[in-house]
């Protein structure tokens, strides 16, 4: 293992580090920074969500109903890394830009309900992270059930919190750079909505895993939940499940 130096000395080799937490925690951009310093491959796990949640709408065809079921049959779903960006394929199309509307949001919780459609992105999951640590790299997974159930034994775990009306005011913020001016109080509504419904879900609600480290970044700046991950990851020969 060549990226981590303190860990260049301990039999484990780190291989995932999973980064769980709910929406608008700054998950996202924290978990690509993380994988950009350690020289890792990045896998955004909601995308894949998003994609089906953007087929469902393209299709009109009500994710609740069974007749979803024919729609994730035939869906083909894959990421690719180019440009150090993500691209999002949804049965070969480009559809990395499409899937971050607001709508695709809102659908992507209700998709994501499914356990067929969860039982399929884990196998798509752990297909990407197998074929990289295969090649030797390290992987940075970030989603809701990563931790939990998509690598229960992956060596390093991370919960990323912050308080909703911090998030509001966060993804206000990320929209009004791209142009689009939506109330805070509009944003905290959706966010406290599908806090709601990815935490009672039946099937892998959102949640931290026991042996997660907690990082709550309400006060936090960027560069400094970036700084704790790493040196949390570079500083622990061991992991944070010990
Ligand atoms: O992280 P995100 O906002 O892009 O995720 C989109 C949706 O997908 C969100 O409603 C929760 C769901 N999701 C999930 O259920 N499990 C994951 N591992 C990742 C995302």
């Amino acid at each position: 293992m060549k990226i981590v130096a303190p860990c260049e000395d301990v039999e484990r080799t780190i291989v995932i580090i999973a980064i769980d937490g709910p929406a608008g925690s700054g998950k996202s951009s924290t978990a690509k920074a993380v994988a950009s310093r350690l020289g890792a491959l990045f896998v955004d796990s909601g995308a894949m969500y998003r994609a089906m949640a953007l087929k469902a709408l393209r299709t009109g065809i009500d994710p609740e109903t069974t007749d979803f079921e024919a729609v994730i049959r035939e869906t083909r779903i894959g990421l690719t890394a180019r440009d150090n960006r993500t691209i999002v394929l949804l049965d070969g199309e480009d559809v990395s830009h499409l899937i971050r509307s607001e709508e695709v949001s809102g659908m992507s919780s209700r998709v994501s309900k499914r356990p067929d459609v969860r039982v399929r992105m884990v196998e798509l999951q752990r297909e990407a992270a197998f074929n990289h640590v295969a090649d030797g790299g390290v992987v940075v997974m970030e989603g809701r059930d990563i931790g939990t159930v998509v690598f229960p034994k992956a060596e390093f775990k991370f919960f990323i919190t912050a308080a909703p009306e911090i998030r509001a005011e966060r993804r206000a913020r990320q929209l009004s750079k791209k142009g689009e001016v939506v109330s805070v109080a509009a944003l905290l509504q959706q966010i406290r909505e599908r806090d709601e419904r990815d935490e009672t879900r039946s099937d892998s609600p959102l949640r931290a895993a026991d042996d997660a480290a907690t990082l709550d970044t309400s006060g936090m700046e960027f560069e400094e939940q970036v700084d704790t991950i790493v040196r949390m990851i570079s500083g622990n020969a061991g992991d944070t499940r010990q």
